[in-house]
């Protein structure tokens, strides 16, 4: 098999959720600079549009509608406007997703008022959850729906390294969030391998995205993230192109319920700790 067969998803019909900006744009851009078919689903409408335009100009068959991953109704629509369009759907990322606040300690190490689980806002509480959980199964149940008519599909689904890494200055919410985008993946992949629906998570450490209001781009937030990381240093969005389009792709065709991790190294942070500078 030629190197464009196993990594061929040209003509594919594709949704990204989260799609205008950090590691969304980056799933979209790599779908449509390898000739797939994209829609774009976004909250944010203007940045949807620069995107859009964008990935226009450089070539790609890119569109985008406005639609808010957590609106059941929306996202019924938005996918049956979608099958319309595109006649199919073959490859869902189910990835929209957003910050928690605070966690319960600073990027110094000192302890934080607003994230301390005592001091926790409810609907902040609901909120994260709709939308970095309940979304991803709205998304999953949806492209179910329409890849079994077809015979067949990918799904991948935006989990994080706190899904399996506690973490003090992330938000408490994100980390029940993003371990249930995980468990919920290899449910999905188990129940759904009979109608060739394969579903497979990436589990992100680190990037510089505009979440959490771009802190990344700051280095005093940075620099816990730096430190942590094996390879010295936090991820361009780029860096995600590779295994997107693996998981899209019949390069990947025996892999489902699996969690790609790509952290830079983060995750063996207690063995690094343990070996001397
Ligand atoms: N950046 C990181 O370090 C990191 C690490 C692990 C996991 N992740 C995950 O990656 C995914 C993408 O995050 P990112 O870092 O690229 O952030 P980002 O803020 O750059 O992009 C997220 C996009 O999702 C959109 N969005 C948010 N809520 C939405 C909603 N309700 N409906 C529709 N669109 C919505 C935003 O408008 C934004 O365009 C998230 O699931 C996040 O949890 C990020």
């Amino acid at each position: 098999m030629s190197l464009q067969e196993m990594f061929d998803v040209r003509g594919k019909s594709v949704i990204v959720t989260g799609a205008a900006s950090g590691i969304g744009r980056a799933y979209a851009e790599v779908m449509s600079e390898n000739d797939a078919r994209v829609c774009l689903f976004d909250l944010d409408s203007k940045r949807l549009d620069k995107t859009v335009s964008e990935m226009k100009a450089a070539g790609g068959d890119a569109w985008g509608l406005t639609v808010d991953v957590t609106d059941r109704a929306a996202m019924s629509a938005a996918f049956a406007e979608v099958v319309r369009r595109h006649g199919r759907l073959d490859v869902v990322f189910a990835n929209a997703g957003i910050d928690a606040g605070p966690g319960f300690l600073d990027p110094l190490g000192q302890r934080n008022d607003e994230g301390q689980i005592d001091n926790l806002d409810d609907h902040h509480w609901d909120k994260v959850i709709a939308t970095n959980l309940t979304s991803v199964f709205n998304t999953i149940k949806l492209a179910a729906r329409e890849m079994k008519l077809t015979g067949g599909g990918r799904i991948i689904a935006t989990s994080s390294i706190a899904a399996s890494y506690n973490e003090p200055i992330v938000g408490t919410p994100y980390m029940p969030a993003k371990a249930g985008v995980s468990h919920l993946v290899r449910q999905a992949a188990m129940e759904l391998g009979r109608y060739n629906i394969l579903v497979n998570a990436i589990a992100p450490g680190p990037f510089i995205t505009n979440i959490a209001d771009g802190r990344m781009a700051n280095p005093e937030d940075r620099k816990a993230f730096t430190d942590w990381s094996v390879l010295g240093r936090v991820a361009e969005t780029s860096e995600i192109k590779g295994v997107a389009l693996l998981l899209a792709s019949s390069a990947s065709s025996y892999m489902t319920g699996s969690e790609i991790v790509i952290d830079g190294g983060v995750l063996l942070r207690p063995m690094k700790e343990a070996v001397p500078a």
